[in-house]
């Protein structure tokens, strides 16, 4: 685990008054994210654009700090909830922003054309005629979109899919032509492109260029019919490694591929969109916790947190566990013969009166302590705003940056 943040945990729970009477928080490590987006820019091609896709991480610092990054496009965004709160952070054009997600409400499909925002990335026939009739009442010539498109290709290798399966995302390759032909006929209603995001979680470059390739091959079929497209969204996708191996999404090979497939189908001139989330802000956070207690019960210990699924439900929700670090504090024991945990392994839970509270579990511990500090790594994405928060009405994690 890198040593500044874990020399700052330390600091942390030891002199400030907050954090030792609230002990659990995330903690976000800002040149971290810099870093990420940095290397994206280092290497990509001058045709793709970079946009944040801010329900990765909407705390305001945060996107305060991703927006201050001329590297980044824009911002995508899953509601106009996101919207009020990247504006609130300072993003002053709605033109750089981009709007997904199934099951736009009407009102707010209306916020959206209202602010003419780039592109609102269509995921049905229904939303386009909603967006038709918005534009037409508030006299509004043209409402860019991009058209979201299921294809019939699975890129195996991924957490979680959005594409290549039946899902409620996009149109169905089988429909696309029945149902373009219904949209390409609205008169409000310009189709700039596709968006095709299939996959979260891919970290092997491979997957992902093999998955461009039948997109492009998706697209010169479709263009011949419904000519020149200029914009293939995918939406995001990079990776990040929970596990302590530390892989890392190759990046800098990702993009020589990329150009080469571009190539292959003389597709250079259209612009790429990228909307990352976990890749940009994944390995910059960190939950962090304080053991509370520990049980010895029926042949194995459990590690008893301040903090549980309330704050941090993604290790259980997708069941895959987190890096696990132990950060020693030497708190007095209560009492002689007090419970510790040495060379064991064990489970970590929260104080949720449920077995399945779980922040690890099967975890080898080499040695813990009530008053120790167990820090859950790759936390920047997807934890905290993914949280049932506010069950069981426990004190909210607090979040904190390291500038
Ligand atoms: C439409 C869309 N774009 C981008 C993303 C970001 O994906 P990731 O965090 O894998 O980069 C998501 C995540 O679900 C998404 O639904």
């Amino acid at each position: 685990m890198n040593e500044k943040v874990q020399r700052y945990i330390r600091e942390l729970f030891s002199n400030d008054p907050e954090v030792m009477a609230n002990p659990t928080c995330y903690i976000y490590d800002l040149a971290e994210i810099s870093e990420r987006i940095r290397e994206i820019q280092r290497y990509k091609l001058a045709n793709v654009s970079l946009y944040y896709a801010m329900k990765a991480n909407p705390n305001l610092t945060v996107l305060e700090h991703v927006l201050a990054h001329d590297e980044i496009a824009g911002i995508e965004i899953a509601s106009i909830g996101e919207l009020e709160k990247v504006r609130k952070a300072g993003l002053k054009e709605d033109s750089r922003v981009l709007f997904t997600g199934p099951g736009k409400t009407p009102k707010e499909l209306e916020e959206a054309v209202r602010s003419k925002i780039r592109f609102i990335n269509v995921e049905s026939v229904v939303e386009a005629i909603r967006i038709n009739e918005i534009a037409k009442r508030l006299n509004i010539a043209k409402v860019n979109i991009l058209l979201r498109v299921n294809i019939n290709y699975y890129l195996d290798g991924a957490s979680e899919y959005m594409a290549g399966m039946s899902t409620k995302m996009g149109i169905d390759q089988s429909r696309f032509y029945d149902d373009y032909k219904i949209i390409s006929e609205l008169e409000h209603i310009n189709i700039c492109g596709f968006h095709v995001f299939a996959a979260d979680g891919v970290l092997d470059y491979e997957i992902l260029i093999r998955y461009a390739d039948e997109v492009f091959k998706f697209v010169q079929e479709a263009e011949k019919v419904v000519g020149n497209v200029d914009v293939i969204d995918f939406g995001g996708g990079f990776g990040i490694d929970y596990t302590k191996a530390g892989r890392h999404f190759d990046t800098k090979t990702y993009f020589e591929e990329l150009g080469k497939t571009l190539k292959k189908y003389s597709f250079e001139g259209k612009e790429i969109i990228l909307e990352l989330g976990k890749f940009i802000v994944g390995s910059a956070g960190y939950y962090v916790t304080q053991i509370v207690d520990i049980k010895d019960c029926k042949g194995m210990k459990h590690i008893v947190t301040a903090g549980g699924v309330n704050h941090m439900r993604l290790p259980i929700a997708t069941d895959r566990k987190h890096p696990v670090y132990i950060i020693e504090m030497g708190v007095p024991n209560l009492y002689e013969g007090q419970i510790e945990v040495s060379n064991e392994t064990v489970d970590i839970e929260g104080p949720l009166c449920m077995t399945e509270d779980k922040i690890s579990w099967n975890e080898p511990i080499e040695h813990a302590r009530i008053g120790d500090i167990v820090v859950l790594t790759q936390s920047g994405a997807y934890c905290f705003s993914a949280s049932t928060l506010w069950f069981l009405s426990h004190e909210m994690p607090l979040e904190i940056v390291i500038k």
